[in-house]
């Protein structure tokens, strides 16, 4: 999973330019209201060293997404393990993008090619998407997808926050 390329945009490893528009990311309050507050540049350039040393050990993982049009650095989408208190496991797909990028359609288009990645390159049965109940913006996205949520699987963290599990099978894909 080292390049997926849409309509408008390319989706690929990071890049030493992405370390500053990523760190402006990760200093934004509004982008990180339901992710559990800003980072430093410390604390964000050790992220995008964690995401690349996982993308090489498994060959999936979160990937910078670019604008094909101007080149811009806009965010991540991508594919990670995820484990919640024994309760929900598997794949999950995620995505981040700056302020400026919302509102576009951005977030849909990269992540159905991640979705078409997982379904027919890694072979995935099944697809998750975790996200508090709180972040309305996020599970649209994931509505927009064509995922489902159950509300019997709705689960408190560590912090006592509320989550939602959204699930799409191969079969039921668009
Ligand atoms: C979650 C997040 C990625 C969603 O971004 P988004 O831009 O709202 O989502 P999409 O890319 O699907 O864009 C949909 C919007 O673009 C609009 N749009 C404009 N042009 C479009 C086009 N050509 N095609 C599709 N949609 C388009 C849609 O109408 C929709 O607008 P609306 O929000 O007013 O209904 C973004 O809010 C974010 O980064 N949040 C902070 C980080 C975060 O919480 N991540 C998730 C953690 S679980």
């Amino acid at each position: 999973m080292n390049e997926l390329c849409t309509d408008r945009l390319l989706i690929r490893r990071w890049r030493e330019a992405d370390l500053s528009p990523w760190a402006a990311m990760n200093a934004d309050p509004e982008i990180r209201e339901h992710l559990g507050g800003i980072l430093t540049r410390e604390q964000s350039d050790a992220s995008v060293a964690r995401y690349e040393a996982a993308i090489e050990k498994r060959g999936y993982g979160w990937l910078a997404v670019e604008v094909r049009g101007s080149g811009e650095f806009v965010g991540f989408v991508g594919l990670d393990d995820v484990e919640e208190q024994d309760l929900v496991g598997g794949v999950e797909i995620g995505w981040r993008l700056a302020r400026s990028a919302w509102g576009h359609g951005y977030a849909t288009e990269a992540a159905r090619a991640v979705l078409a990645y997982g379904f027919d390159t890694l072979d995935l049965s099944e697809i998750l998407a975790l996200t508090t109940a709180a972040n309305l913006r996020s599970q649209a996205v994931m509505r927009r997808l064509g995922m489902s949520h159950d509300p019997a699987e709705d689960f408190d963290d560590a912090e006592g926050g509320r989550n939602v599990v959204f699930r799409l099978r191969r079969e039921d894909r668009a």
